[in-house]
């Protein structure tokens, strides 16, 4: 049996210092790339569009309502964390496109459907928002087509909460395929308050 007096204690001097005594000086955040902040400033249009929806959607069922502030403040978190995803991973220009305007619709279509099937009318108002938008640019990205499919096929792709997937009788929704799924996937599981 091991003679636990044996054990040496690590010496104060050998423990490296921490992270935190190591940091560099604090960035602004509007300073960083994809701070809330600049992601306002860069994407006004496409979060203006949602904001509209959302108005119209609670003219049509005033009852959807109550749920706005939670959603708002779900939509802040699920963005911010996805603007910390695209410059971690680092993706193309046009994948980073695509992955912030597929947040910031990825729950549009919330409050106009049910729970179980909010990513398909997500889908269709993302789809119809881009339409008016083609051509138009986003950081020196043009919207094509390519760039509308690729937002509708994330927002398709963001539902399996083990929540949801739950509530849907453990049958799964569409599965993320590839980075730009992924970054709405992750991000709205990060902010796992909300799905
Ligand atoms: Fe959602």
């Amino acid at each position: 049996m091991a003679n636990l007096e044996e054990v040496q204690p690590i010496a104060q001097e050998n423990i490296p210092e921490t992270a935190e005594k190591k940091s560099p000086p604090e960035t602004k955040k509007a300073e960083q790339p994809n701070s809330l902040e600049k992601i306002n400033e860069n994407y006004g249009a496409v979060l203006d569009h949602r904001e509209a929806q959302y108005d119209k959607d609670i003219e049509a069922k005033p009852e959807m309502g109550a749920m706005r502030s939670n959603l708002e403040m779900h939509n802040k978190i699920v963005l911010g964390y996805a603007g910390e995803l695209v410059e971690a991973m680092n993706l193309p220009d046009e994948q980073r496109v695509a992955a912030i305007i597929a947040t910031i619709e990825h729950d549009s279509g919330k409050l106009a459907s049910g729970l179980l099937d909010h990513h398909e009318q997500g889908t269709e108002y993302a789809g119809q928002m881009l339409d008016g938008l083609e051509g138009q640019e986003f950081e020196g990205v043009t919207i094509t087509p390519e760039i509308k499919q690729k937002v509708m096929e994330a927002i398709e792709r963001h539902m399996n909460h083990p929540f949801l997937v739950m509530l849907n009788k453990g049958e799964r929704f569409p599965e993320p395929k590839d980075d730009v799924d992924r970054v709405v996937f992750d991000a709205d599981m990060m902010a796992n308050a909300g799905f």
